[in-house]
């Protein structure tokens, strides 16, 4: 901290920003933790989806208020979350329904609460005023989550016709749980899949290998996916060679130095798995990511290089080689491939053009390759973290730092911790209808989210 911030963050700082109108952001619940209070499930329809999933999920959920009566009913007390299945909502007058549940619910929901629509695609409805309405919710997930406080949120996940209660169930538990403390706003794609049940430690004994795991988003990746069972491969620069080595030596990993940007890196990452483990990989993690921010007028050619390389280029050569099912160590059939991107990349940032490029081309990256590894059950998806507390953004200026920090429906920067379970989330077999998607890590940041 410098001395700005340390006196911004000072007793008497605080009490200045709490005078200028910063208020104290909310401590979010995190971790594998349900919410406090009842879940509420309501069905606008004859849907069972939500209800059927909860259960396999070994959760008891509660009836609905509804404020279409007189006087307006209330809750009894604070609930814990608001499921709601509107996957049949094709009717703009239906909208009504989903208003009347979400009121009482808005009203009563506890800090850190959480809603979850469960609708349809736009693409899986006939007719313009059935598309219009599904894409009416995506509004309406948007807005309300802007509107809750002390750390509540919203999230849409558009369930395929055929989706089960299996398939739902690792999306719908993630959303619940605290381990999406700062995923808001989002919406999200179930397919049908042939998922295996949720588990305790669902990586157990498998390979999942980390980029850029020394410090950082990285570390924490490594640290959490560990905590699922994962055997760890950490890999960074030499140069980081130190970090590496704490990161790999606390969760029982091994580490790999590498410049993920030397041409043979992908054959050095299957021969070290190979050798090490005697198994093919299950997942990878391309978190391994750098900065050289300049207006587009003062980027020259090796700025621009060097960011497209390490963000992106490298990992299209790396997937090439860990593709091929002939070379020992590769990717395994049903494996993970995990992206990160950045809402830079989505929503566009000054100064920061060939970063945009590259975090914009895993996006693309990703949605390209989904479809093409379905067929080996491999899914292909991104995180786009917005501001995260790391060295990283450290390096931003104070006062813009404290803006970044504090434009977004939470209210605070996120922690490394937040987008390392978006991707353990990502990396479980029991998330194998979820392919080709990027979501955002960033409290629903106020531009673009
Ligand atoms: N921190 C944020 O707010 C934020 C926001 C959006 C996206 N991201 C992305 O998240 C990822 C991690 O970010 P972070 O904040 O932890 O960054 P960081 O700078 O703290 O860590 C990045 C790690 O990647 C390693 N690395 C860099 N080049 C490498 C190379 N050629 N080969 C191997 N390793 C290499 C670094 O040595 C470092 O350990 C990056 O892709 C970043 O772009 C971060």
């Amino acid at each position: 901290m410098n001395l700005l911030e340390k006196l911004f963050y000072s007793p008497p700082g605080q009490a200045i920003a709490g005078k200028a109108g910063l208020p104290e952001p909310p401590v979010l619940r995190r971790g594998p933790v349900w919410p406090d209070g009842p879940i509420v499930v309501a069905s606008l329809g004859s849907g069972t989806l939500a209800a059927d999933t909860l259960r396999l999920l070994g959760r008891a959920t509660t009836e609905p208020v509804r404020d279409d009566a007189e006087p307006v009913p209330g809750y009894p007390g604070k609930i814990g979350a608001l499921v709601v299945d509107v996957t049949e909502l094709r009717r703009l007058v239906e909208l009504e329904q989903l208003r009347a549940v979400l009121r009482p619910a808005v009203r009563a929901l506890e800090g850190s609460g959480r809603i979850v629509l469960l609708a349809r695609a736009p693409a899986e409805v006939d007719g313009w005023e059935a598309k219009a309405v599904a894409q009416a919710l995506d509004g309406i997930d948007r807005t309300v989550g802007k509107e809750l406080r002390k750390g509540a949120t919203t999230n849409l996940i558009q369930v395929a016709p055929e989706v089960t209660p299996s398939a739902l169930a690792s999306t719908l538990g993630f959303l619940l749980q605290g381990r999406s403390a700062f995923v808001a706003g989002q919406t999200w794609q179930v397919a049908p899949a042939d998922a295996p049940a949720v588990a305790d430690r669902p990586l157990a004994g498998r390979v999942v290998v980390v980029t850029g795991a020394a410090r950082g988003i990285g570390a924490a990746i490594a640290r959490v996916v560990a905590g699922q069972g994962a055997q760890i491969v950490a890999v960074d620069v030499p140069a980081a060679g130190e970090g590496l080595s704490a990161t790999a030596n606390a969760i029982g990993g091994s580490a790999l130095q590498l410049d993920i940007t030397a041409a043979d890196a992908g054959s050095r990452i299957a021969a070290h798995v190979a050798s090490r483990y005697g198994e093919r990989i299950h997942g990878i993690v391309h978190n391994a990511g750098i900065t050289r921010d300049k207006l587009l007028a003062n980027t020259d050619a090796a700025r621009w290089a060097s960011v497209l390389e390490v963000n992106l280029a490298a990992q299209l050569r790396i997937n090439q080689v860990l593709l091929d099912s002939t070379v020992a160590g590769g990717l395994a059939d049903g494996g993970r491939i995990v992206g990160v991107s950045s809402t830079s990349g989505l929503a566009g940032n000054r100064g920061q053009t060939n970063y945009a490029a590259s975090k914009a081309g895993v996006a693309g990256l990703v949605r390209a390759m989904a479809p093409d590894l379905a067929e080996r059950r491999i899914t292909v998806n991104a995180v786009a973290p917005g501001f995260i507390e790391t060295e990283m953004t450290a390096r931003i200026p104070f006062v813009q730092r404290e803006i970044f920090r504090r434009t977004n429906s939470l209210g605070q920067g996120g922690k490394p911790v937040d987008v390392a379970e978006t991707i353990a989330y990502f990396l479980e077999p029991a998330s194998a209808g979820v392919t080709g998607q990027v979501v955002r890590v960033c409290g629903q940041n106020l531009v673009g989210a």
